[in-house]
């Protein structure tokens, strides 16, 4: 029996706590004030103040879980390999330990029989950065990485166990290779863990393999970030005061690893789900022509079903959309199995989404009905375009890529669908006549999202900073003026405004968002300090500190208030659970204007202030 995602989840938990670091509780999958991004895609987004300096409540050693999803890996799964959603590992270092430390501990988590994976040492091939003009060579690394394998009797040398690769391979921002980096960018040089499978080299893909070839024999199971550098305005690069560790691991690919098998749909986080899918389509998943359909139904619908958890529907705009895309996505490879699918079908696929991940990410009594709701409700809006999509077809002499398009654009009728169906007539759509098209008329709401997919670049410049105190003092204001009925919905901040959602039992007159903005200019002209403590969550809750219903805390939580008198926090006009940063004193912010002020929903109000 190979590891299961339960056991491994302990492991890693013990295995962090035993060497004194502090487990911080995932951040929401649809991130809170980073516009950059539609989805959390790693497990450092949330600890980018503290990498930058800020302190984190739970101190300088930290572990987690991310949910992660990256849509702009979409077109690649289908392989053994990739997914669009997954879980990472991760642990931190706060200008705690470094690059000895950290490399000992992962080689140690991954070889260790008891508390770790228990992986072969001879299977584990490593990584560091080759230097440029501008940063040096790791050589640290591969000194550390060299003493590590010898302990186990292995000689590390560079090009056969160790290899050197560029800023496009062996170093990590948010942004990229350093010439991306926007100025007050964190980054630095990391070093990569690969598992070496026993799959012959696939020489399609060069004459050698190494490391980061990708015939599939090496898989990356984990990545040291050393957090060093910080990009400033001129392009240079200058040390961070303190350095970090930033360590990011795929479950999917250590549960892969422990099973010496590539194939991460054949883990116990695809098991079921691929096995419902054989079920239902009757298509069985060792026959390799099937492999890539089902490994897509399983990853999309398995995504889908984390998104709709959280709170999304589908739409034609950003997460909507992305969930639109995924499930219908999942859709057409079904029907490519099974023609008469029905739309129940893809309900007993996503209900062993939530079985499988169960006590971890949903309360079942809870979210079945929900997320079945859901699903069920597109997959009959799909199912009547596709019918009205194929009377329309059939009555057509002929179909080109013009008329592929209007049939996609104003039906919804996929591509895919088409070309089946030409093909049926010995006909083909010129596909890149077809993406003229679609480039022509790119649907606002898809250009918009597809600058997102990458994302994960929230700015954290002045203007972000003020805004965010700003943000504090608006929600307070918020209270004063309309009550205790004021809920916050979430909030949303660019270099340019803030935005800010709210939910109150009625709708605020004019007058009443006037005097609010007034609240809030009157404390930044009384030039209040800004202050942080670090306490537990209960003496947080009583001293009133406002929290933010849908984030989960950990115990020790970082307070930020504002008030008369820095030691006071009691007393303090406001204080809200937040990890910063934010500006020393409110009058920093010289001014706000509340631009526009708008009903969203039932009993929901959005600001945007400038
Ligand atoms: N930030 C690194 C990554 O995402 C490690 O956590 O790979």
């Amino acid at each position: 029996m190979s590891l299961t995602h339960e056991e491994l989840r302990k492991k890693f938990k013990s295995f962090w706590e035993k060497r004194g670091h502090k487990e911080v509780p995932p951040t929401q999958l649809v991130p809170q004030n980073d516009p950059t991004t539609l989805f959390t895609g790693s497990g450092m987004q949330q600890f980018v103040p503290n990498l930058l300096g800020e302190p984190h409540p739970l101190g300088t050693k930290l572990f987690n879980v991310q949910h992660c999803i990256r849509v702009q890996d979409i077109e690649e799964v289908g392989d053994n390999r990739h997914d669009t959603f997954f879980e990472m590992m991760g642990n931190w270092s706060l200008g705690d330990y470094f690059k000895k430390e950290q490399l000992n501990y992962f080689f140690t988590f991954l070889t260790d029989k008891d508390g770790g994976l228990g992986l072969e040492p001879k299977r584990l091939y490593v990584t560091a950065f080759e230097g440029n003009d501008h940063i040096p060579q790791d050589k640290e690394s591969i000194e550390v990485w060299q003493e590590i394998f010898k302990g186990v009797g292995i000689e590390a040398k560079i090009g056969e166990r160790i290899f050197l690769y560029d800023a496009t391979k062996n170093w990590w921002s948010r942004a990229g290779v350093p010439e991306n980096m926007p100025p007050g960018e964190p980054g630095g040089p990391d070093s990569e863990v690969f598992y070496q499978f026993d799959v012959p080299h696939d020489p399609r893909y060069g004459k050698d393999c190494h490391p980061n070839c990708n015939c599939g024999r090496f898989l990356e199971i984990g990545n040291s970030v050393f957090m060093e550098y910080k990009k400033l305005p001129d392009s240079t690069f200058e040390e961070l005061p303190k350095k970090n560790v930033d360590f990011g691991g795929g479950l999917e690919r250590f549960l892969a690893a422990a099973q010496n098998d590539p194939d991460i749909f054949k883990t116990d986080v695809f098991n079921d789900i691929v096995r419902r899918i054989e079920l239902v389509t009757t298509a069985s998943y060792s026959d390799p022509k099937n492999q890539s359909s089902i490994r897509i139904i399983a990853d999309h619908i398995k995504t889908a079903v984390f998104i709709i958890k959280n709170g999304v529907f589908p739409s034609n705009k950003e997460h909507g959309y992305v969930l639109r895309r995924l499930l219908r996505r999942a859709l057409l490879k079904l029907r490519s199995l099974k023609k008469d699918f029905k739309s129940e079908d893809v309900s007993v696929i996503a209900r062993s989404v939530l079985s499988t991940y169960g006590g971890i990410y949903f309360d079942i009594s809870n979210d079945e009905s929900k997320v079945t709701v859901v699903v069920d409700e597109e997959m009959k809006k799909f199912e009547k375009s596709i019918s009205t999509g194929m009377k329309l077809i059939e009555k057509m002499q002929s179909v080109d890529a013009k008329a592929a398009f209007d049939l996609y654009q104003t039906y919804g009728f996929p591509l895919e669908l088409t070309e089946e169906i030409l093909k049926e007539r010995g006909h083909k759509i010129d596909r890149k006549a077809f993406y003229e098209e679609f480039n022509k008329h790119k649907e606002l709401s898809r250009s918009s999202s597809a600058g997102k997919f990458k994302g994960g670049l929230a700015d954290h410049s002045e203007q972000v900073i003020k805004y965010h105190t700003a943000t504090h003092l608006l929600h307070q204001a918020l209270f004063d003026v309309l009550g205790n009925d004021v809920k916050q919905a979430g909030s949303n901040i660019t270099g340019e405004r803030l935005r800010f959602d709210f939910s109150n039992s009625f709708t605020p007159t004019d007058e009443e968002i006037k005097k609010v903005e007034k609240i809030i200019n009157e404390k930044i002209n009384k030039a209040l300090p800004v202050n942080f403590k670090i306490m537990p969550k209960s003496k947080a809750d009583k001293v009133g500190a406002r929290s933010f219903f849908k984030e989960k805390y950990g115990e020790q939580v970082k307070v930020y208030y504002i008030g008369e008198t820095e030691k006071n926090i009691k007393d303090a006009y406001s204080k809200e659970f937040c990890g910063g940063p934010h500006v020393k004193n409110t009058k920093e912010i010289s001014k706000l204007k509340i631009d526009k002020f708008k009903k969203i929903g039932s009993n929901l109000y959005r600001i945007y202030a400038i």
